[in-house]
């Protein structure tokens, strides 16, 4: 596997079936999960760690984003990483900001304004660098998921994006860097978040919305979650669900002692 840092080079690569896994690093099984599916398309797999300030509307949140360097190396080169690019903050030298279309203003968008733009921003950039036949993305990101297909379709109409099913842990937690910060009683708790996506997903109908949502927000604010949100939308555009929706994403956001949460259930109705 090798190891780059700098752009220039990345110039020798010769490859017309490049396989792009974009990361900030601190890699946990969700992420090897995205660099084995790529590897499993005989791609020439590229995964990027860049810890990018643009994304971030807190800068707590940034400065405290966890640096592992060394194992995400030895776990991207066990899981058939074939290049490892580490751009140095230069990379953001006169970068051409993405405005992030209006779908970029509910979930996450609207409690981390600016938070889309950045991620656009970083990847239009990485994009063009990389030269990328494929790129892939976890699902536990969905809303991200949506903005950088609808991105590239626009943009690298040529580059496939891929989707790849949220990794939970044993008792349904989804895997994210930001677990690393929760105690064992709160990964415990933590675990009512599926729990609840899930109670939500099997009694679901258009009649039930209301009252499934505000029973799950009373349950998870009782077990001591801050909820940022929990909304159904129709997942092929982020629409509201009509009754002829086919298909719904059921998406979460809290807060658990400070630390925010993600995660969602995509369901075929
Ligand atoms: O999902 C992430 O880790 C980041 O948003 C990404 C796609 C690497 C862009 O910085």
């Amino acid at each position: 596997m090798k190891v780059i840092r700098s752009a220039s080079d990345y110039d020798f690569i010769n490859n017309n079936n490049i396989s792009i896994v974009p990361t900030m690093g601190n890699l946990h099984d969700g992420h090897l999960e995205l660099i084995k599916s790529a590897k499993s398309s005989n791609a020439y797999v590229v995964a990027t760690i860049f810890i990018n300030p643009l994304q971030f509307n807190d800068k707590n949140d940034y400065k405290n984003y966890p640096i592992t360097i060394e194992e995400d190396l030895k776990a991207l080169e066990t899981s058939g990483c074939d290049l490892v690019f580490l751009p140095s903050s230069n990379i953001l030298d006169n970068i051409k900001t993405i405005n992030a279309p209006n779908s970029a203003n509910i979930l996450c968008g609207k409690s981390r304004p600016g938070h889309f733009d950045g991620v656009l921003t970083i990847l239009n950039k990485l994009f063009q660098l990389t030269n990328p036949k494929t790129a892939y993305f976890g699902l536990k990101d969905y809303q991200q998921y949506i903005l950088v297909k609808d991105f590239a379709a626009k943009n690298f109409p040529d580059l496939i994006i891929n989707g790849i099913k949220t990794k939970r842990d044993i008792n349904g937690l989804a895997l994210s860097s930001r677990n690393i910060h929760l105690k064992e009683d709160q990964l415990k708790i933590a675990s009512n978040i599926y729990k609840e996506l899930t109670y939500i997903s099997n009694h679901y109908s258009y009649a039930s919305y209301d009252d499934l949502i505000n029973q799950a927000i009373t349950n998870l604010s009782d077990l001591g979650f801050n909820v940022d949100y929990l909304l159904i939308y129709d997942a092929s555009r982020l629409n509201n669900v009509t009754k002829s929706s086919t298909e719904i994403l059921i998406a979460i956001a809290v807060y658990l002692d400070g630390i925010r949460l993600i995660d969602n259930i995509i369901k075929k109705l």
